[in-house]
């Protein structure tokens, strides 16, 4: 399998010594208008169950050329359900997850949805409430704790959630959904359903208690994330999966001691000095770092992306991501400062996904794929395909279906 094109950390801020919250970060998710009009609102897609999976693969009707030598298998998760009996969950990242699938295969798409089978997920409807505490929202019987309390006292593991919402990991050759906890779902790539739970913490040589849900992934499958591990002497470790083992055999940890200064260097000194950017991250006097970004564009991108096959770790010049609430598609030439957008009236995106054309030899020469839900009465979600290089719609794959979820990440499978 070749894993293509995965996430990568945001690249655009607009303001300096920018602090990202859990609430702000998802401020910017919140309700907006989309395309050229703002009669429409994302506000239903943030808040409201999906109520209806898709398990058993529908054919899409394709309006325009899908282009052959695209192959493979896009493969999303977002939060789905909001609500459990009585109970609402109080933020976006908090609904159950829902895993998308779409296979592209000699010019034809179908399209495959589930609810993911969590032990949360299962829990909560088996006892019609909820019971595992998410990021923003407490399980009953215990109101007076949210997961920073959770971190501060008393800490369990087996509270943490398996609600994979947030990514889908390969580890190994196999698939996974992630949320930010330690705990992964192992996937059936045919039925969507998890097969296997598996706890990071319980494992000796791994051992952490959270782990972030974007790794990265060097070309040869090795796994590298960033977890920690809450104790009497709490850290950060850096976790490495080997393609060969996955959670099996020795995997290098390498720790750092949570909130530790750096020792032997002088107040006001650049602790990196990168090339090509005035970004900066400064030891200050007090023993804070203070982090200076760059403007990149003068409009907010989120979800963003790269050529990551051919360009992680390299210098690149494009970046792909949404704005205006996913109401709209961009494409960031990061030299230029320059965008290009896709939107429609009434269409709400989700984070778009580069695919590189085999034998490509230009950074955008492939194409950008993102879900597209248009909210407009009667009217139905669909796989957006844009041109990498104009950012011009090719086609579009109409599912006739029940809408799906606003999804957050991902990753395309390709398949020669
Ligand atoms: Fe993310």
């Amino acid at each position: 399998m070749d894993f293509t094109n995965f996430c990568l950390l945001s690249v655009v801020v607009k303001e300096k010594k920018q602090m990202f919250s859990g609430t702000r970060y998802a401020s910017r998710f919140m309700s907006r208008g989309c395309g050229s009009m703002s009669k429409y609102s994302n506000k239903d897609l943030l808040t409201k169950s999906i109520l209806k999976d898709n398990s058993t693969p529908t054919q899409a009707n394709i309006e325009g050329n899908l282009p052959l030598w695209l192959s493979g298998e896009l493969l999303r998760t977002g939060p789905a359900v909001f609500e459990v009996g009585k109970d609402q969950m109080r933020h976006f990242f908090d609904g159950y997850a829902m895993l998308l699938r779409f296979t592209i295969k000699e010019g034809n798409v179908t399209y495959q949805s589930r609810f993911l089978n969590s032990d949360a997920y299962t829990k909560a409807f088996k006892q019609n409430r909820i019971v595992c505490s998410e990021f923003g929202t407490v399980s009953y019987p215990d109101p007076c704790k949210n997961i920073f309390h959770r971190f501060m006292s008393k800490f369990t593991v087996e509270e943490m959630s398996d609600n994979g919402n947030v990514n889908i990991l390969p580890i190994a050759d196999e698939l996974y959904a992630s949320s930010e906890t330690q705990n992964l779902c192992k996937l059936d790539l045919e039925t969507l359903k998890s097969t296997e739970k598996v706890n990071l913490y319980s494992r000796n040589n791994i051992a952490v208690h959270t782990q972030t849900a974007h790794p990265h992934i060097e070309a040869d499958g090795t796994v590298y994330n960033l977890g920690t591990a809450f104790s009497g002497r709490s850290c950060y470790k850096i976790v490495q999966f080997d393609p060969s083992n996955g959670f099996e055999g020795k995997h290098p940890s390498h720790t750092m001691q949570l909130h530790s200064t750096t020792v032997g260097t002088e107040p006001d000194t650049d602790l990196v000095l990168p090339t090509g950017t005035s970004c900066r991250a400064v030891l200050k006097s007090d023993g804070c770092v203070h982090c200076y970004s760059e403007v990149l564009l003068d409009t907010g991108i989120e979800l963003p992306r790269i050529n990551y096959k051919e360009y992680n770790g390299k210098p690149y010049r494009y970046a792909y991501g949404i704005s205006k609430g996913f109401g709209e598609l961009l494409k960031l030439d990061v030299e230029d400062r320059t965008a290009v957008s896709w939107s429609e009236e009434g269409c709400f995106t989700a984070e778009p996904v580069f695919v590189p054309k085999p034998g490509a030899n230009d950074e955008d020469d492939g194409v950008v794929l993102s879900t597209v839900l248009d909210v407009r009465e009667g009217k139905l979600p669909y796989l957006l395909i844009l041109d990498g290089k104009t950012f011009k719609e090719i086609c579009r794959a109409v599912v006739p279906a029940e809408k799906w979820c606003l999804s957050l990440h991902g990753l395309f499978v390709s398949k020669f």
